[in-house]
């Protein structure tokens, strides 16, 4: 791996961004009177000053190893000579976000945002892990300008439960479905959930936290071999102390995030999305950070590189290992060597080396069946694929690599929930009129119903169907899915129901279509009838709470799911290049 220098660089220091005093020199005499009391030297001042993000959080142990990894990067940034800060910002964990963690993404963007311009650093390390947070920090970075690296926490271990290896959360997925299914007793599912999350870290199957590692590897704002080492591991934590010292090269550099994230880079990383059954919620961030810097992903052109794009990484839920399977077969290096003919080799990484240039040094393949070559895929095509039809005019996703096939060409009656609540009343109710072969419809779970786009896309099977052994129902919404489920699961309808998407025209008793193999979702209903409805729709009552703060900024400002949710104006102003390419 290399730590060269990139260039020249010229760090500033704590006399970057003075406070606004009206006299500069007593601005920069104040900040040093302040700094020192608490015990730091003129020497220790006069170093490139790293930045490092502290998004420890006692509500979110997927950065539980938060002080290791804090203490290794500051030790990363001293033996290269630079003089370590860290500062706070939020944190998000998936399980302890009301509503959900994608409402509070664009707070930590902003937030990490504000914190990058304000404070005097002359480089970044941007620690995130669990899902929103690595595509907050990215936002902000992308917006900023400031030499930034990024460095994820790391996936948790897997547990055992009576012999089998279970992690989080596919599994907690699988075993809830057969407790809801009245397979396992109260007792069990107890004994399940001490062992589903056996350490701290993220969790541990190709979900949005693994995706995302795997992507910012991929992008090159990561070091090369930083993707995979599970948190409690001593990689992990030699990642730490490279990725501190590589900050130190970056300090006053010309290697910004907007000179690694090019269209070129933002196309790899769709591949490499593509080529790990990644999750569906990967692009939606991707696009979320791409537009910071005025880059369009075309999602029409992405479902085209899809079809040349195989899953290679034998991973749940598409697959059958967890995240350190993958670390011992290689990681992302091993998996990039396979896709290589598939890449751009001249991207710049963040170790100023070309992507082509960290192949070449890349450590020797070795055998293993975790990451297959591309001739022997685990999936033919890409795990994604984009739909369009009258029914999501501006595109719709599934996951078929963790679809049931005898699903992807279905025609049915559709079965509507109005919104999450009437989902949950109704679900289980024995009255419930519907069939293995009938579609489940929820409405308002988009960005701005609910609001805040749960992942409640993954609607449980009704209890008298679960009980009749029926594991998978076709399911449509506008809201997201984790990358930990699976199913034949339709996601992202844009537009949503809550701004009068044509999803909110549905009724019970409509048919639907989904043919995957022609990317198609139509709603089977004439359009004389779709206008009548249109005319008859009504916005949902304003809630209390929506007028204020920062849920009004977050309902007037945020985009829909093809714009990757974020907010308007913190959107690039430019169209600056599409991608894929
Ligand atoms: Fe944090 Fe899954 S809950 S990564």
């Amino acid at each position: 791996m290399s730590s060269k220098p990139i260039s020249q660089p010229v760090h500033a220091g704590m006399s970057k961004g003075l406070t606004s005093y009206g006299d500069a020199g007593f601005s920069l005499f104040l900040r040093k009177a302040f700094i020192k009391g608490a015990g730091l030297s003129d020497d220790a001042l006069d170093r490139p000053i790293i930045g490092i993000s502290n998004t420890g959080s006692g509500f979110n142990p997927c950065h539980g190893n938060m002080p290791q990894l804090m203490e290794a990067v500051k030790r990363g940034v001293m033996l290269a000579g630079g003089l370590p800060v860290e500062f706070p910002t939020i944190s998000i964990h998936e399980s302890f976000a009301a509503p959900t963690s994608m409402y509070l993404r664009n707070l930590m963007a902003l937030d990490t945002e504000e914190m990058l311009k304000a404070l005097p650093m002359d480089a970044v390390v941007l620690i995130g892990g669990c899902d929103k947070t690595v595509p907050a920090q990215l936002m902000a970075a992308a917006s900023v300008g400031l030499p930034a690296i990024q460095l994820v926490t790391g996936s948790m271990l897997t547990g055992s439960h009576r012999g089998e290896r279970v992690g989080a959360c596919t599994d907690c997925r699988r075993f809830w479905g057969r407790y809801r299914a009245e397979e396992i007793d109260a007792a069990e599912i107890a004994d399940v959930n001490d062992q589903l999350v056996a350490s701290v870290g993220t969790c541990s199957v190709m979900g949005t936290a693994s995706t995302m590692a795997c992507v910012v590897e991929a992008l090159g704002i990561a070091l090369p071999g930083s993707a995979s080492p599970p948190a409690v591991t001593a990689d992990r934590m030699r990642i730490a102390e490279q990725t501190g010292r590589q900050a130190v090269n970056l300090a006053g550099s010309a290697l910004t995030p907007q000179h690694i994230l090019t269209p070129k880079a933002f196309e790899n990383a769709l591949r490499v999305l593509l080529a790990i059954g990644g999750s569906t919620n990967g692009i939606v961030h991707l696009t979320a950070i791409a537009g910071r810097l005025g880059i369009e992903v075309d999602l029409d052109a992405f479902d085209r590189i899809g079809k040349e794009t195989p899953v290679l990484v034998d991973l749940k839920p598409s697959g059958q290992h967890y995240m350190e399977d993958f670390h011992k077969a290689g990681g992302m290096r091993a998996l990039l060597r396979e896709l290589r003919p598939l890449l751009h080799l001249d991207v710049m990484t963040i170790t100023g080396r070309t992507l082509g240039q960290e192949l070449d040094a890349a450590p020797a393949a070795f055998g293993q069946d975790v990451i297959r070559p591309l001739a022997r895929p685990i999936y033919a095509q890409g795990g994604i694929a984009v739909l369009r039809g009258n029914l999501a005019p501006g595109g719709a996703i599934i996951k078929q690599s963790a679809a049931s096939p005898a699903l992807m060409e279905h025609e049915g009656r559709a079965v509507v929930f109005e919104n999450l609540e009437d989902m949950t009343r109704r679900v289980d109710d024995e009255a419930l009129d519907i069939g293995p072969d009938d579609i489940m419809v929820l409405k308002q779970i988009g960005p701005k119903g609910a609001p805040g786009m749960p992942e409640a896309g993954y609607m449980p099977i009704p209890r008298k169907l679960a009980r009749a052994g029926v594991k998978d129902i076709l399911r449509i919404s506008d809201g997201r899915m984790s990358g930990t489920a699976w199913g034949t699961i339709v996601l992202h309808v844009t537009p949503e129901a809550a701004i009068g998407g044509p999803l909110a025209l549905v009724r019970t008793g409509d048919r639907i279509r989904l043919s995957v193999a022609r990317r198609e979702l139509s709603l089977l209903v004439d359009e004389a009838e779709l206008q009548r409805r249109a005319a008859d729709w009504r916005a949902p009552a304003p809630q209390p709470g929506h007028e204020r703060g920062y849920r009004k900024l977050y309902l007037s400002t945020v985009t829909q799911a093809d714009q990757g949710c974020d907010f308007d104006f913190l959107r690039h102003p430019e169209n600056t290049g599409k991608t894929p390419l």
